[in-house]
């Protein structure tokens, strides 16, 4: 056992030097000052020994480490530069420079308040016997959504749990595909995979149009209101997404067409165009969204028509993998319902 009186003196930069004198349980033999002052600290009169030191109590300036995405947990490290080690570090997150509610972890999760804004953690050090030492770190850049949180991205994963954010999210870049597209647009991105996927399936002899494009919130809630007044709300649960839930939304979604007939409806999966769709629309970097059996994930029956743009790479993984839904490929949650 041992105590610890330290005085303190002022120096410079502002930290500040601490004598400590130590009196140990042990006896041993000492003399002069330091024994005087020893046994006068001794709370248990045990002969005492008195060492003099002196400390300081100090941080580097606190570093944040971790992805600056919303959902991403972001880490505080400081490192102790003094002598003396802290005996409590305190940490608060700051949002562009203001307290954060109940964040005071080392770590802390990124949530869709702190997104556009930039974060900081200031560390406070404490010592006994040391005033507080208090450093901030650098900000970071701006929050930026996760990819399946980007109603921007093409990664962008919507469904029954999962609204556009905001509900009433609007893409820019919406485009005309130069195929036969009722009038109907998609993310120019989107658009151009369709043109190329629509030029394959010409060279085997099988037309591809786009029948349903992006879709604004208000033509939503048209379709929904539409759904629920003709198939009643249960039917139209399954087969119309409410507003805000939809992936039409995003501008990355097409209820494609063929020459067979059974526009959006299931005995499209038996058409020519359907048909090749389901085998070849990886290629181009599309999925079929509502697969057969997948209703319990997806919150949607079968629809044959409805393919998502999620680009070459992710469309070819999921098939090798022989993953059928984003939701799956994503890890996410099942989404049966709202
Ligand atoms: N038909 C799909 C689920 C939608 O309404 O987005
Ligand atoms: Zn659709």
């Amino acid at each position: 056992m041992r105590t610890i009186q330290p005085t303190i003196r002022a120096v410079a930069g502002g930290l500040l030097a601490v004598a400590v004198a130590f009196s140990l349980a042990s006896p041993a033999s000492a003399a002069g000052t330091a024994e005087a002052r020893g046994r006068a600290l001794a709370p248990s009169g045990a002969a005492p020994i008195a060492i003099e030191e002196t400390g300081t109590l100090a941080i580097a300036r606190p570093t944040i480490s971790g992805t600056t995405r919303v959902g991403r947990l972001l880490r505080a490290t400081a490192v102790s530069t003094g002598t003396v080690a802290p005996r409590v570090k305190m940490y608060t997150w700051l949002r562009d420079g203001a307290p954060i509610r109940k964040a005071h972890a080392s770590t802390y999760r990124l949530t869709s308040k702190d997104r556009k804004h930039r974060i900081s953690v200031r560390v406070a050090a404490f010592a006994t016997g040391f005033p507080t030492v208090k450093r901030t770190s650098a900000s970071t850049e701006r929050i930026r959504f996760r990819v399946i949180d980007d109603p921007t991205n093409s990664q962008v994963v919507v469904n029954k749990q999962r609204s556009l954010k905001p509900k009433a999210y609007a893409p820019s870049g919406l485009i005309l595909p130069s195929i036969s597209n009722n009038g109907q647009r998609l993310r120019s991105v989107a658009a151009h995979a369709l043109e190329r996927m629509a030029a394959g399936a010409r060279e085997d002899g099988v037309t591809i149009t786009l029948l349903s494009g992006y879709r604004s919130y208000q033509t939503q809630v048209a379709v929904f209101n539409q759904q629920v007044a003709t198939y009643g709300r249960a039917v139209a649960e399954k087969q119309s997404a409410r507003p805000g839930y939809s992936e039409h939304q995003t501008g990355f979604s097409g209820d494609l067409g063929g020459a067979g007939g059974c526009p959006i409806t299931s005995c499209f999966a038996g058409t020519q165009a359907g048909k090749w769709l389901k085998k070849y629309a990886y290629r181009y970097g599309f999925i079929m969204r509502y697969p057969d059996g997948y209703t319990k994930i997806t919150g949607y029956a079968y629809e044959p028509w409805h393919y998502r743009y999620v680009g070459k790479k992710v469309a070819t993984d999921m098939k090798r993998k022989g993953i059928k839904t984003l939701e799956q490929y994503r890890h996410l949650p099942a989404a049966p319902t709202y």
